[in-house]
């Protein structure tokens, strides 16, 4: 039997999935750790046995010596993941047969890089080579992991991986999130990926192992990229300095808002999510300011324990029990 978890962003990345990851790797059973989609792109922002460490492809069952695949629905940049590789063993993480490729992913090259960097601008890309390699891709003139000799001690094919393992228990995190995903997000201000659930089954994952969807969101809104997303007000700064909003990749400020509900709903149904982690709570406690938008108006509370109880009950609606709801307040814990 072959079964699925996933992780997803419910919101535009850095939510916070690396965390989440991390504790189900430590309670759960997985057999391996799929990252789904993406590129180096993605940064997760990982404390382990109290040490900080960000990656960018490799995904977080490494910390735990679970099988880590970087998967058939991700492009991959080899100068940084043998960089990443070398970071991890200086941390003390052990890497040597735990890491893999899907032989049919696809290599992002410096020349992707080089025209990402001079044209990604008007979207506000990372400037990673992201775009320009799906592109590529696409139309058919992609270069594929098996092609390149560096990486053939890496390489595997993710059917006879599948299908070998008598009891597969696949834990799919994904890269970005819902609201830059290729066709549902705020297109043209998107990635190049399937950021959704369904983009973690395009890795060779049939439909009928998908178990729980772990939706991943912030209590409130963050943003880099291009487009104008944050609005006037001195609450909203306040937000991205308690917050530490900065990206893991690029070391941009990020924009900030308040949570919008229907954008949550949205997210939730198309993601078929199972579990909700709320992450950042903290933030606005320390702030001490609670609010969201529901239906185009701004909601205020008058402290935590409102706007969590207002959370909840929506929640329930979808079909989310309070069980499968955490607020987390912690950069460690969820
Ligand atoms: P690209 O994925 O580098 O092409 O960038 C496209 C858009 O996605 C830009 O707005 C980026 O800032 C955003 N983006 C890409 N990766 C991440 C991420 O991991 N977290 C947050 N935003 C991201
Ligand atoms: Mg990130």
């Amino acid at each position: 039997m072959l079964k699925t978890d996933v992780i997803v962003d419910l919101q535009y990345g850095d939510c916070g999935k690396g965390k989440v990851a991390h504790f189900l790797c430590q309670r759960g059973s997985y057999t391996h750790v799929l990252r789904y989609n993406g590129g180096c792109n993605a940064g997760h922002t990982i404390f382990h046995k109290g040490k900080k460490f960000i990656t960018h492809h490799i995904p977080a069952g490494v910390f735990f010596g679970i099988p880590s695949i970087i998967g058939s629905g991700c492009v991959l940049d080899p100068v940084q993941f043998f960089r990443e590789i070398e970071m991890l063993e200086k941390g003390g993480v052990p890497t040597k047969g735990k890491i893999f490729i899907a032989e049919n992913a696809h290599i992002i090259t410096a020349k992707h890089k080089a025209e990402d960097r001079k044209r990604g601008g008007k979207i506000g890309t990372t400037g990673r080579g992201n775009g320009p390699a799906y592109r590529d891709k696409y139309g058919r003139t992609g270069v594929r992991a098996k092609d390149i000799p560096r990486l053939r001690p890496y390489l595997i094919d993710l059917y006879k991986e599948w299908c070998s393992k008598k009891n597969a228990n696949v834990l799919a995190e994904g890269a970005q999130g819902f609201g830059l995903d290729i066709d549902w997000g705020d297109y043209p201000f998107v990635t190049s990926s399937h950021c959704t659930s369904a983009g973690a089954l395009l890795n060779g994952l049939p439909p009928k192992s998908l178990a729980n969807v772990w939706g991943v969101a912030k209590i409130y809104e963050t943003y880099v990229g291009s487009k104008k997303f944050q609005p006037a007000g001195r609450v909203f700064n306040k937000m991205a300095d308690v917050g530490e909003e900065f990206g893991a990749t690029t070391g941009r400020r990020r924009q900030t808002n308040w949570m919008n509900m229907q954008n949550l709903e949205r997210a939730i149904f198309i993601n078929g999510v199972t579990h909700v982690v709320f992450n950042k709570v903290d933030v606005l406690k320390e702030i001490g300011a609670w609010a969201l938008y529901d239906k185009e108006k701004k909601v205020s509370f008058k402290n935590e324990k409102d706007m969590q109880g207002f959370i909840v009950k929506r929640l329930k609606t979808l079909g989310i029990p309070k069980s499968r709801i955490y607020f987390s307040a912690s950069k460690e814990r969820i």
